[in-house]
């Protein structure tokens, strides 16, 4: 595990008493003691008063308060303990923080990323992206994860979409709602089960037709919330669908999660492309591998002529991409009308209709994606 050992202090008595009083202190998301983590560290004493440094990641950045209360909570009337005083460190970036599977990938000079915390049970986090909207990340994600799961592997899907979430309605489970259970911080969402997936959404939280309207900070704690907070069990694989763009959510799970890569979802068309190009270079930046570039809509394929071809969003974009990043184009999905009757109907085209053209690309996919991530030493493997 990819922990940073903390700064080894002074084995001095006083020390250790204080240290013993903020042991319980853990991180909201991982359940991790804060000392273990590093975020506390330097703790010592002067006289009646209490020094330690608090060095909160970006992403914890919220918990601050909670922790500062329950510090001083804990420490204020410890033998003779009078004042608590804190020091506010800057966010840590420990030695080890690359990522895991992520052979030769660094993190590129980015400086800001913060350790990262595999979900117990999880093997490995494949994350569905684009820089553009519409391209079909969802379809790409339900459709994967479904083909993943036809494969024999036990697969998680996370709807990290969390203002436009699609995943429920793609898999016909628009109106189910899962379980909570506990309280506060203790609190595990369990997911919902079908098609051989286990999937959580904003959308199973909220009612239809909803808006979610919230703020960065507050989009980086449900994303965190549904990486380990949710009963996900023993998962191979588990595969995320993001939202547009490079923004909160992207920087979100790629500060959190140790991931085997993530895929980069285009059209062949140009604008799609300079969308893709800059969804590829971000993931680059923080570290994480591009595992390829998945070409969506790569030509029409008509319901009652299925051996004619129709490149209508142009051709040749999703290879251009995948060469100029050095990276394996991984698919090339036809645009067929079963892929959007079945994400409408809430059966995935690889379950609805597994003979199509695009099942089988999908499966041929999974495949891939199998082989390329089974084979790197994934996150929370021994
Ligand atoms: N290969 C395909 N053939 C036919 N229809 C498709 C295909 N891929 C996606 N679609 C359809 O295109 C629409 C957009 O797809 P999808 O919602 O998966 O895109 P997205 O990239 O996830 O969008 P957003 O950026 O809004 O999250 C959907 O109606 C979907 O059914
Ligand atoms: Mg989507």
């Amino acid at each position: 595990m990819a922990s940073p050992a903390p700064a080894p202090s002074t084995p001095n008595p006083e020390t250790a008493a204080l240290e013993a009083c903020l042991n319980e202190l853990r991180d909201a998301g991982s359940g991790r003691t804060l000392l273990e983590l590093g975020w506390i560290r330097r703790v010592r004493r002067r006289e009646q008063r209490a020094i330690f440094e608090l060095a909160l990641p970006r992403f914890a950045a919220s918990q601050q308060q909670r922790i500062v209360e329950a510090a001083r909570a804990a420490l204020l009337g410890h033998d003779g303990i009078e004042d608590v005083q804190i020091e506010l460190a800057a966010a840590q970036t420990p030695p080890s923080s690359g990522p895991i599977g992520g052979a030769g990938h660094g993190t590129g000079g980015h400086g800001q990323v913060p350790e990262r915390q595999p979900i117990p049970g999880v093997q490995r986090v494949i994350a569905v992206s684009s820089g553009k909207g519409g391209v079909g990340k969802s379809t790409v994600a339900v459709n994967l994860a479904c083909a993943l799961a036809a494969r024999g592997l036990r697969v998680g899907l996370l709807d990290a979409d969390i203002y436009g979430p699609n995943a429920p309605t793609m898999l016909g489970v628009a109106d189910r709602t899962p379980e909570v259970r506990g309280s506060g911080n203790e609190q595990v969402l369990s997911p919902i089960e079908t098609c051989g997936i286990a999937m959580v959404s904003m959308g199973l939280l909220i009612q239809e037709n909803q808006p979610v309207i919230w703020r960065g900070p507050m989009l980086n704690g449900i994303i965190r919330q549904f990486l380990y907070q949710v009963d996900w069990g023993e998962r191979d694989v588990l595969v995320v669908d993001l939202p547009p763009g490079t923004g909160d959510a992207q920087l979100s799970l790629a500060q959190a999660v140790p991931m085997a890569g993530a895929v980069i979802v285009t059209t062949p068309q140009k604008v799609s492309l300079q969308d893709a190009r800059r969804g590829l270079a971000m993931f680059l930046q923080m570290g994480v591998p591009v595992l390829g570039v998945i070409e969506n809509m790569s030509a029409f394929i008509p319901p009652d002529a299925p051996d004619r071809r129709y490149e209508l969003f142009g051709s040749g974009g999703g290879a251009q991409l995948a060469e100029e990043a050095g990276v394996p184009l991984l698919a090339q999905l036809p645009l067929e009308m079963p892929v959007r009757t079945g994400g409408d109907g809430g059966q995935p085209v690889v379950l609805g209709a597994p003979t199509s053209l695009s099942a089988r690309a999908f499966l041929e996919l999974a495949d891939r994606l199998d082989a390329l991530t089974g084979a790197v030493p994934a996150a929370g493997r021994a």
